[in-house]
Formats: C-alpha cells, structure tokens, sequence
C-alpha cells in the first residue's frame, strides 16, 4: 500500500492512486500476507498438531472463513477508499448509529490489534535479521545450528533488544517516508524469487529422497491428535497468515480500482500465502525427518533446521545469506504493512502528519515489544491473544457489516466487477459471510472454552 498521490503505478482509484498492474497488486499483497507466520509459525504448530489432520482443518478455515473475509477487506477498502475505520463509515452511512459504532469499534479493535502484533513479530523479525548477519559472517554474531543454542539465543536479551529494536527502526523509516512503494516494487522482484528458492530446496530434498516421509506427515490426516484448540489454532493461523481481521487487506483494497473484481487477486494471494506456506512446510520437515528428528521442535523448525542444511551444501553459505535475506525482506514487508494501518488511522482520523504519526506508533510498539524481547512467555502470550482472540473478533465483526450492513450495489459490484446486480457467485460468497463465516468463529470459540457442551446440555 502506499501514501495517495506517491503510489506506484498511477491508475486513479477515486482520489486515490492505485496500482498500475494486476500482477503489481498481487505481489505487493502478497509481500503482507507471505512472511513469519508461513515459514515459522505454520511449520511449528503444524508440528505440535502432528501434521496431516492439521493441515486439513487449515485449509477448511482458509477456504470457509479466510476467503471469504479477503474478499470482504478488499470489498470494504475497494468501495469505501479509506483505512478500516472511515471506510466502514463511509459505506454504512444510512445506519445512523450502528454505523457509528461498528466503524468505531472495529477501527479502533484494528489499531490495538496491529500494535500488539507488530510487538511480537518484530522480536521474530530481529531473529531473522540475526540469522542474516550471522549467515554473512558479521563479526560476534553467530548462528546458532542446535535447539539447544537456538533456545539460548532466544533467551539472550541483549540480542533481543538489539534485534528487535532495529527492525522496529526499519519498519518505522519505510513507514514514515512514505516509500511504501519502493518496497512493493520489490515484493514484484522478491516474491517469486522466494518461491523459486523454495521450490529449489524441495526438487533438492526429492531428489535426496526425503521428501516422502515429510509428504506423508504432511497429507495423511490423523483425527486422534485434533484437540478443540487446533481447530481455533488453525482459524487463528489462517486469520495471521493471510493478514485478514485487522484491518491490513483494507488498505490494500482501497488502493485498487474502483471498477473490477476483487475475487481474482483474492484468490490469487491467498493461493500464494497458503502454497508458500505448504512449500516451506514441505521443505522444513523433510530436513527434519531426515536428521531422525522429531516435528514438535516449536519456533526453531527454520533457524535450526535450514541453517544445518546450508551448512552441508556446496555454497552453503551464499544460499545461507540469500534464504535469509528473502526471509527479512518477507518479515519486513509483512510489518510496514501492520504499521501502515495505525499510521494511516491517525492520518485519516486526526490529519496527523505521516511522519509523526510513524514516530508515535513506532516508539510505542517498539516500547511494547521490549517486553517481548525480555520475555518469551509474554510474546507467547500476545501472540495466542491477537491470533486466537482479537483477529477472529476481528474477523467476525467485517463479516456482519459486509454481510448485513454494507448496502447490496457496492458489495455487488466489488465482488462482481459489474455495475449492478448479484451472480451465483457472489450470492453464495454472501451467504457464507453472513451466515458461515460468524457462526464457525463462534462455534469454534465456544468449543474452545467447553461452552458448547454446556450450551447443548442445557438447552435440553
Ligand atoms: N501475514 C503475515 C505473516 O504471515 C503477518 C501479517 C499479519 C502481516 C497482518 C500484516 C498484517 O507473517
């Protein structure tokens, strides 16, 4: 996303500029949706779930819920060209006072939620920024190649703070500048690239032979291992990874143009974010199974296992420094992205100047994330707060005001691309937004506490 009127591309969006390529869009998109969530935190509860039936349950949540909710985003962000808050406002004007307080509430939800976020993931993301320094062969910073080093180096505050603190920097100048652009020219460069080197890695582990044990763990479901909190866990996974339930995919839906569907890019994105994630999975485990190791190794899966890879290849250590360039560079553009939505709420809602309203935002998750950096209980805990809680609610609340309150022809015509008039398709995406998408996230949250017996029981 970037700032009106320095926008790559130049298609005009109603006042806004808008990307000048589909493929533009889609990269730039995808450059928030791809980033830690697929390539460490899907192999590593995937892992904890013991795979197959996991990995099910994920694509169900993508497909019946995250989908849906994308089209939703771009739809509210297409149509209400605004961030989250003014674009419910703008598109729910003739509700009177539940417009006032879903756009308020939702907006205001979205701006807590992409702070806490960004506090954790840019601990994750100064981890990875250590991992290329030390792959470059930085003087002091060394990788660590055993779980027990890497959960010594997860305990070193020092690192930490450091870590995290310049990637929280780095976001915050992208922020401020405005240059949002610049970095999606390169997601147009850098994501296919990613996908290359993956689908690299894996016709290398095939070619080992490796790749079947991690297939068969990744494919063959097995139920006995589901427990209520996976199915929470993998709606929480697919809100995180396809960047959905905070407001982020509404920004990049109000810089596309107004005229044509939203369906194909959300397909598109979501198809990338969730292959990228299978790829690395694939990747991730067949190294692992190989080793004779076991898949519940928690967040080290990739900074242990990848880097044990490398250090076993010709060239090891040019395929170390590229991999873990393309990580940041996926880490980055996932949090620009998170930052943007408190950014453009103060800019939008208080004509705050971009830059001040970066260097707030910036100084405060960074002072939210030092607790992070200290503790890894307490990023453990935001993390299960925002991805299990705050983003289904999230979630839930755009579905009922797409669903119900947003008026037929700019929902119609975001998701058709005509002027007027529903299709089959959209009729059925609008059914399973008003009555799907909510009722799962509720079931699912009162599977999670054990009210659903409870409720069934008393309702006899
Ligand atoms: N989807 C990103 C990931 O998988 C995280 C993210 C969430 C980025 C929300 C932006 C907004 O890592």
């Amino acid at each position: 996303m970037s700032d009106a009127g320095t926008n790559a591309g130049g298609a005009k969006t109603g006042g806004r500029r808008g990307f000048g390529t589909k493929i533009g869009f889609i990269m730039a998109a995808a450059g928030s949706a791809v980033g830690l969530g697929n390539l460490i935190r899907f192999p590593y509860i995937t892992g904890e779930y013991g795979g197959g039936a996991f990995v099910l349950v994920y694509i169900a949540a993508v497909l019946l819920v995250g989908l849906p909710l994308m089209f939703s985003e771009l739809i509210l962000g297409q149509q209400g060209k605004s961030g989250i808050m003014g674009a419910i406002r703008n598109l729910t004007s003739h509700c009177g006072i539940a417009s006032t307080i879903m756009s308020i509430s939702t907006g205001l939800l979205a701006v807590i939620t992409c702070c806490m976020f960004l506090a954790f993931y840019s601990v994750l993301g100064g981890w990875t920024l250590h991992y290329l320094f030390g792959s470059i062969g930085f003087p002091g910073v060394e990788i660590a190649l055993s779980k027990e080093a890497f959960e010594g180096f997860q305990k070193n505050l020092q690192l930490n703070i450091v870590w995290h603190s310049v990637f929280m920097l780095l976001t915050t100048l992208v922020v401020a500048g405005g240059v949002q652009n610049g970095i999606e020219r390169l997601c147009n460069l850098l994501m296919p690239m990613l996908i290359l080197f993956l689908i690299g890695l894996l016709g290398y582990v095939a070619y080992e032979g490796w790749l079947n044990q991690a297939v068969s763990f990744l494919f063959t479901p097995d139920f006995s291992r589901l427990s209520p909190k996976a199915f929470l866990d993998a709606l929480g996974q697919a809100f995180f990874s396809l960047s959905i339930g905070m407001g982020t995919m509404v920004i990049y839906g109000s810089y596309m143009k107004q005229r044509g569907t939203v369906v194909r890019d959300g397909v598109a994105v979501s198809f990338v974010d969730t292959g990228i994630a299978l790829l690395g999975g694939m990747v991730i485990f067949s190294i692992l199974f190989s080793a004779g190791q076991k898949p519940d190794q928690g967040l080290g899966l990739l900074f242990v296992t990848l880097p044990n890879l490398f250090a076993e290849l010709p060239a090891g250590s040019v395929l170390s420094i590229f991999f873990f360039a393309l990580v940041v560079f996926a880490a980055w553009s996932s949090s620009i992205s998170l930052l943007e939505v408190p950014v453009s709420f103060l800019i939008e809602e208080f004509n705050l100047s971009r830059r001040l309203a970066a260097a707030l935002f910036g100084l405060a998750i960074w002072g939210l994330g030092m607790g992070c950096a200290v503790s890894l209980d307490f990023l453990n805990q935001l993390d299960s707060i925002v991805s299990l809680y705050l983003l289904p609610l999230g979630g839930m609340l755009v579905a009922i005001i797409v669903g119900w309150m947003v008026k037929a022809d700019p929902r119609d015509q975001g998701f058709t691309g005509r002027d007027s008039g529903a299709s089959p398709l959209s009729r059925c995406w609008l059914f399973t937004l008003r009555f799907i998408s909510p009722v799962l996230i509720v079931l699912i949250l009162l599977y999670k506490f054990e009210l659903l017996d409870w409720l069934l029981a008393s309702s006899k």
